[in-house]
């Protein structure tokens, strides 16, 4: 890695108790070119040095990713160089490869604040969703179980932060694994742990709550992930795990654990390259580049929902 460098607006999203998409798509203006000026500062590059120009151009809010994308066809115009617009999961998809080796075919399971999916990825490169959420996404079963603890927006990494030395066997939490194999499902715990709070009110003990939720969001994910693979075929090499939620400590240790005691491989990022990261969206777009597809600077569009594309080109 060259240089890397994320703004995050995490502390205002705190203070507005979510995402406001104005503020965010502001908060973007003023601070591509610093974060751009620092990462080539970090290489010890300067732009004529740069090949190709990778850019996020969807799912998300528009606002914030016409932001990035206008910034990246202006340089790619100005450099002529190529531009490659990146589908945020597939960045995540990609991002096992910053820090391991993963084989193929394998099941990455994707969690973050927005989307839970298993995702297949076959040896030529295929990847299929074979099975996704039907309501809230992992990290949004920390973030709202965190905000009704009053830890705040996003509160994923606090609440595993208060879980540390708690019991997570002193509240009983559904589990929520809805029969069907490719549906997950996180509403039921968040209605519980509405309820836990309300029930307990002062003698809720805060640790053993936290612990209690991320122990039933990390076995529900675990579960979901480990039944689903072994319903693959055979020769599947093993999960990787990626998203902003792969970040915490519990659900690595533990999707890690019952891959091998199957005799699996496991591929995890480093926790800095889980969360939202410009890393991921580089490598994904020089896996494009190297395939060949890159986009035309006056037809690249964002969209606020898109499909996973259903090839990525790396090799195992
Ligand atoms: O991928 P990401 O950075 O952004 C989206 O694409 O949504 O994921 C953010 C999510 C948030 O819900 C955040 O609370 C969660 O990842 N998260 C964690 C941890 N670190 C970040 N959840 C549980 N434990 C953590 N250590
Ligand atoms: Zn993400």
């Amino acid at each position: 890695m060259l240089g890397l460098v994320v703004n995050s607006q995490v502390e205002m999203h705190a203070k507005w108790g979510g995402v406001v998409p104005e503020a965010a798509a502001r908060t973007h203006v003023e601070s591509i070119l610093p974060c751009l000026e620092e990462a080539l500062g970090q290489a010890q590059l300067s732009l004529n040095h740069v090949a190709a120009i990778g850019v996020t151009n969807r799912p998300g809010l528009i606002g914030a990713l016409s932001v990035g994308v206008t910034a990246a066809k202006a340089l790619a115009q100005l450099k002529r160089i190529p531009l490659i617009g990146v589908h945020h999961l597939e960045g995540h998809l990609l991002s096992p490869y910053l820090s391991a080796e993963p084989g193929l075919p394998h099941l990455s399971l994707i969690v973050s604040g927005g989307h839970t999916e298993l995702v297949h990825v076959q040896s030529s490169g295929e990847v299929r969703i074979v099975a996704e959420t039907v309501d809230d996404a992992a990290g949004e079963a920390f973030d709202k179980s965190a905000r009704l603890l009053g830890l705040g927006y996003p509160g994923g990494r606090a609440l595993s932060d208060l879980a540390e030395g708690g019991n997570p066997r002193r509240y009983a939490l559904p589990r929520s694994l809805p029969r069907d194999a490719e549906k997950f499902s996180f509403s039921g715990l968040k209605t519980a742990v509405r309820r836990l709070i309300e029930v307990e009110g002062d003698r809720l003990d805060r640790r053993d709550a936290a612990a209690s939720i991320q122990a039933a969001v990390v076995d529900a994910l675990v579960q979901k992930a480990i039944l689903v693979a072994e319903s693959l075929d055979s020769g599947l090499w093993g999960i990787t795990l990626c998203g902003g939620v792969a970040a915490n400590r519990l659900l690595r240790s533990e999707l890690e654990r019952e891959c091998l005691r199957r005799g699996w491989g496991f591929a995890t990022p480093d926790p800095v390259y889980c969360t939202d990261n410009a890393a991921m969206i580089g490598l994904a777009a020089s896996v494009r580049l190297a395939a060949g597809q890159w986009d035309s600077c006056s037809e690249l569009d964002v969209f606020s929902n898109a499909s996973l594309p259903s090839t990525h080109h790396i090799q195992g």
